[in-house]
């Protein structure tokens, strides 16, 4: 297929309205677009379609048991899919538009295939002017996964959305993605319990002033042996590069140590207070800069990109210290074990 590109669409000009019109219009009629959000790009259908559906899980080449989020322009719009209640009202408020997803019980209106089968659908109301206005033209809700192939890590630019889907959408429209990790997913278990299913740019510490919050299991850590699977999501291999990486864990002085003592070609993901020490480095890493150590949103922000660039260094490995788990750390924390493949290194 001839994938149709805006690279830029800018809603201020005619043209850029045009483009978005043509894009809503794919939507309506079950073609697919892709699209930028606050958090990643996503692959878009309407959610009101089960062959639209099909078509995204085909593109990406995702297993059809992994259920997709439907994005709406205005969080009132949630009552018409789903049983809301008080608490997702009071939640749309405090962070709607913007990168928080509800898990809420499913009306008949949406098909199967986008809840794979489950009786609840994930919806989010993204904050991204491009997606806001993507979502008013198609006049419909878009289902839309990350704009990735599947198990790669979600693109966060348009020349990387362009490396997995060129030739398998009809069009994609370009644009900056802010936060550089997918939302925060949670689930409503009763008017003052939520489940943390995938940390992201919401943290669990703003969603406690609302109810009580458990992480998922598989939030932290690996699922075990015959585990329950909350979000079906996690149980995929996800966001790794084709390169091993390692996450070292212990303070700079430990890290650099070990870092020291490497050899043959490798990368590393430094915060940018390491980076003037790895530069004289004898094996002459291939070094990029994850942002300061006190600024996990910078962090974020750069990390998927990071992590598709490391890959194309032609690197036997690739280092990066592990995160902490509280605030926005938890999200990096959360993205990096298992695009380490849970592969962690005591250095102290
Ligand atoms: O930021 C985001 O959320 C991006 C942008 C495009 O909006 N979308 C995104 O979609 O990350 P996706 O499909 O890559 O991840 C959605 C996750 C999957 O892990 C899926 O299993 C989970 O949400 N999910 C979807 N519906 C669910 C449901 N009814 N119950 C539990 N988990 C669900
Ligand atoms: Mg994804």
């Amino acid at each position: 297929m001839k994938t149709e590109y805006v690279e830029r669409p800018d809603l201020k000009t005619e043209e850029g309205i045009q483009g978005i019109r043509r894009a809503g219009e794919i939507i309506r009629r079950g073609g697919l677009v892709v699209f930028p959000t606050e958090t990643v790009f996503g692959l878009g259908g309407n959610a009101l379609d089960a062959d639209a559906a099909q078509k995204i899980y085909a593109a990406k080449g995702r297993p059809s048991d992994n259920p997709l989020i439907i994005h709406i322009a205005d969080p009132s719009e949630a009552a018409l899919y789903t049983e809301t209640s008080d608490l997702f009202v009071r939640l749309a408020k405090r962070f709607m538009p913007g990168p928080l997803t509800v898990v809420l019980p499913a009306k008949p209106v949406i098909p199967k295939t986008v809840t794979a089968g489950l009786p609840t659908v994930a919806v989010r109301c993204p904050s991204h002017p491009v997606a806001h206005a993507l979502i008013a033209a198609a006049g419909v809700p878009i289902a839309a996964p990350s704009a990735n192939l599947s198990g790669s890590p979600s693109p966060t630019t348009f020349a990387h959305v362009k490396e997995d889907l060129d030739g398998r959408v009809d069009m994609i429209l370009g644009g900056e993605c802010s936060i550089g990790v997918e939302s925060t997913i949670v689930r409503i278990d009763g008017e003052n319990e939520l489940t943390l299913l995938r940390p992201g740019g919401i943290t669990p510490e703003e969603l406690g002033e609302f109810a009580r919050v458990t992480l998922s299991a598989a939030v932290l850590d690996k699922l075990k042996e015959g585990e329950r699977v909350q979000s079906p999501g996690m149980k995929y291999k996800h966001y790794a590069p084709k390169t091993p990486l390692y996450l070292l864990r212990g303070d700079q002085t430990a890290r650099m140590r070990y870092l020291d003592a490497q050899t043959g070609k490798f990368a590393v993901l430094a915060y940018t207070e390491e980076l003037a020490a790895l530069r004289f480095h004898p094996a002459s890493p291939v070094l990029f800069d994850l942002g300061s150590v006190t600024d996990p949103s910078e962090q974020l922000h750069r990390l998927f990109f990071l992590l598709r660039e490391a890959d194309k260094a032609g690197c036997e490995r690739i280092y990066a210290a592990l995160p902490g788990t509280t605030g926005l750390s938890l999200a990096l924390y959360n993205r990096m074990i298992r695009a380490a493949a849970y592969q962690i290194i005591d250095t102290n």
